[in-house]
């Protein structure tokens, strides 16, 4: 927190550090080769990982992107009417596109100025705070690289606050990660502070898994840069034309697979790790999941934490939900 730097009305505040990150993806790896781990989603957003997710966010079969807008262009009035923040917080804020109608409508309402936005990508926290210090001239911007599992605490609070975490982000955890990360940001909600997260619902699969596979190829490459990442932060060299991309749906789980497959043996070495890997062809490293949500099922998670649902906001197709949620009196 001491490499916070001011510009205009944008603060920049470090609460990771890159090599913690790197030493975290070392860990991760062991941990997934030899315990069959997958990986924490946070490695696929370097500066490239990031803007091959913003182009994943455009293609035609992701049709997430496109149903939570219209969700929060739609509500956006009634949730700040409803909850009256001085502050938006938002968790894995990525671009900040869809944010900017709350924006709109908490300065419009005259309750508050100030978002913050942590995500591990500092690029992306880069990109969307130029461009929402050029739309939204009088709002106050402090940014926070930092992992949301761990760093929502440090993030200093002005007043009433309307958290975020939009994008089905929340999906790409597993139930266990996903409840400490819900445990953690009950933690951090007032009495009238309330937590609005996006959430894909479980679908006709004809429609859910294009969305992971597009014929464009955009979410195969956004997979596959895990491999460079690892290749570039752990000095590996993991050949990635030896593995292609496949995203499955789990049916128990209710989750979309994505991994990376060796089309033949490989062997590679990490000079991080002082250790040579090996797959055989066939053999897969999971990148993400991508869980599917059933609000009524999510409320009974959230009433455990303390947490219930105001109100569930669906896009016109109801293939998307917004809940607004409420910390219990206490
Ligand atoms: N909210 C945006 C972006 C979603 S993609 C949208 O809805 O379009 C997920 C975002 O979470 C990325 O910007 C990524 O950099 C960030 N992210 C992933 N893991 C993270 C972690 N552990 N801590 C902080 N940010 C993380
Ligand atoms: N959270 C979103 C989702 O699960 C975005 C996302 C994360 C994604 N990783 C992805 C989309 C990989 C496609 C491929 O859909």
């Amino acid at each position: 927190m001491d490499d916070t730097t001011t510009l205009a009305k944008v603060t920049s505040t470090e609460l990771t550090a890159p090599r913690e990150t790197r030493e975290q993806l070392a860990d991760d790896l062991v941990a997934a080769l030899d315990e069959g781990r997958s990986m924490p989603p946070m490695h696929l957003y370097d500066a490239h990982g990031s803007a091959l997710f913003e182009r994943i966010t455009q293609v035609a079969e992701y049709y997430l992107t496109g149903a939570e807008a219209e969700i929060l262009a739609r509500e956006a009035d009634a949730i700040v009417a409803a909850v009256r923040p001085h502050e938006i917080v938002e968790l894995g804020s990525g671009s900040s596109i869809k944010t900017g109608a709350l924006l709109t409508a908490m300065q419009q309402a005259g309750t508050g100025q100030r978002y913050a936005a942590l995500d591990v990508s500092t690029a992306a926290l880069d990109e969307a705070a130029e461009r929402l210090a050029r739309e939204h001239p009088q709002l106050w911007i402090d940014n926070y690289t930092g992992d949301f599992h761990t760093d929502l605490k440090h993030v200093p609070r002005s007043g009433t606050r309307l958290l975020l975490f939009l994008g089905s982000t929340l999906g790409n955890m597993r139930p266990t990660e996903r409840r400490s990360l819900l445990r953690a940001a009950a933690e951090t909600l007032r009495p009238g502070d309330a937590f609005l997260i996006g959430l894909d619902l479980v679908k006709d699969l004809d429609v859910l898994l294009p969305a992971y596979d597009d014929a464009e190829g955009v979410a195969a490459a956004f997979g596959l840069n895990l491999l460079r990442v690892i290749d570039r932060e752990l000095d590996a060299d993991i050949p990635l034309e030896a593995f292609r991309y496949e995203a499955v749906w789990d049916p128990g789980e209710e989750c979309v697979e994505m991994r990376l497959v060796a089309i033949r043996d490989v062997t590679a070495t990490v000079g991080a790790l002082d250790r040579t890997i090996t797959f055989a062809a066939g053999d897969h490293l999971v990148t993400e999941h991508s869980y599917k949500f059933r609000p009524e099922r999510f409320a009974t998670e959230l009433a455990s934490l303390g947490l219930a649902i105001e109100t569930v906001h669906t896009d016109s197709n109801e293939l998307f939900a917004a809940v607004l949620v409420r910390p219990d009196a206490d």
